[in-house]
């Protein structure tokens, strides 16, 4: 079996799962060679994933979650860094600013309105029959559910998300000239954000932002760039690929929709679990290690890089019976697509509302829903999904009142 989870062409269909198995089987802690680096360790199984994702103390988040280092200064932002990419308690005191905003019941507050803007996404393209249900149904929502927590415009949300499929996407492996310059436009962006939220506060996210303090300190402009680029960018199209991949699992599982279809509302929440296990938006986080420790019977070194594959791990036989079947109906369901530990999905419960409200709406009205012509995927190593997905359905009539 040829490996090599390094290059981008190995998920150009989807994650690779023939190369999972077999290393899940065989090599489970795995040394993966990377062209312009030292090389890293992939780890495919399901409790090392997890286990690694918990042990912040050996597995450290700095300088970044990325396989590739900072190639300098500038794209490591002048020494400055994202939540993500901190290990508590740094971590610890950032992640407290904005935990408020995504607790189970602020998430749930928020279930009319997403349906609403669900209701609204479907409308603007039910009458077609014909669509590209990546940009023009899927990414929508997320980019909405952003600008409306960050008190912006709703079609600069959408604006702000394409940019982020364009700092995902690499070429070879590396970030392009084009994702750089995304970056700046999403921070030219934020600076104007600045602005307006501190002559005009609101009660939004934003604005909370701007006011919050760690350590006594408020954060300046770099601080809240980086939080805003990492909630549009974590928010973004990671909800959009699981909306459009998990639509193509059910198309490819026919009698799994049938059972769906028959009790949607009360089978959506375990089918909606399932299509997170089996679809794993983020391909993987990288940790490095903090001191020479074992690891799947491989020696790790200090520094070594170690790379968690998430959706490897969904796929572990060990932890999920018949893990290679898409099972709705599954239930305890104890996927890692969120991850674990100090990091796990911030966003999770508000995902998971943008999800069932969009399944809802495209399962219920979009009628005799099918793929239009092949679906074409998005070439990373680190976000799984179609870029492009062509769909038609029956047409039907409009039902919000806009
Ligand atoms: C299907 C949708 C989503 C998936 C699969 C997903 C997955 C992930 C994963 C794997 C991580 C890293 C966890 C780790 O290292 O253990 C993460 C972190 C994060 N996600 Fe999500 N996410 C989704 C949606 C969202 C949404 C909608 C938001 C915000 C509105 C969001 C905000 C965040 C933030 C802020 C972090 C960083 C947390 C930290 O560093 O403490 N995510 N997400």
């Amino acid at each position: 079996m040829k490996i090599d989870l390094w290059n981008p062409e190995s998920f150009a269909a989807g994650h690779p799962h023939a190369q999972y198995d077999w290393l899940r089987a065989n090599d489970p802690v795995h040394f993966q060679e990377e062209p312009n680096g030292p090389g890293y360790w992939a780890i495919t199984r399901y409790q090392d994933v997890y286990d690694v994702d918990r042990s912040f103390q050996s597995f450290s988040s700095e300088p970044t979650i990325m396989i590739q280092d900072p190639l300098n200064q500038e794209t490591s932002f002048g020494g400055y860094k994202m939540m993500l990419m901190m290990d508590p308690p740094q971590h610890t005191a950032f992640r407290k600013l904005i935990r408020q905003e995504f607790t189970v019941p602020v998430s749930a507050d928020r279930t009319p309105r997403m349906q609403q803007l669900a209701r609204q996404i479907v409308d603007e393209v039910i009458e077609r029959g014909e669509c590209d249900f990546v940009s023009q149904v899927a990414g929508e929502m997320p980019s909405y559910v952003i600008a409306e927590l960050m008190g912006m415009p709703l079609d600069d949300g959408r604006e702000l998300y394409k940019l982020t499929e364009a700092i995902h996407t690499t070429a070879g492996g590396s970030p392009t000239q084009e994702g750089a310059v995304a970056v700046f436009k999403m921070f030219d962006y934020g600076r104007k954000l600045i602005d307006e939220k501190r002559a005009r506060p609101k009660n939004d996210l934003a604005t909370k932002l701007l006011q919050a303090e760690v350590d006594g300190k408020k954060l300046d402009d770099v601080e809240f760039l980086l939080f805003f680029l990492l909630l549009i960018d974590a928010g973004g199209d990671t909800t959009r690929n699981l909306l459009s991949s998990g639509m193509i699992a059910m198309l490819e599982s026919r009698d799994q929709l049938n059972w769906l279809m028959q009790d949607l509302h009360g089978r959506l929440p375990s089918a909606r679990e399932e299509l997170l296990r089996w679809c794993s938006p983020v391909i993987y986080m990288r940790r490095r290690a903090t001191r020479d420790i074992e690891l799947g019977g491989k020696k790790l070194r200090e520094g070594d890089k170690a790379v968690m594959y998430f959706g490897a791990a969904n796929r572990d036989e060990a932890k999920f019976e018949h893990a290679d079947t898409l099972d709705p109906s599954r239930r305890p369901n104890e996927h890692i697509a969120f991850g674990t530990g100090p990091h796990g999905c911030l966003g999770q419960h508000i995902a998971r509302i943008e999800i069932d409200a969009m399944l809802v709406e495209v399962l219920t009205r979009m009628k005799n829903f099918e793929l239009a012509g092949a679906p074409k995927w998005l070439p990373s190593n680190f976000i799984s999904g179609p870029q492009v997905m062509p769909v038609k359905f029956t047409p039907a009539r409009r039902m919000a009142v806009a």
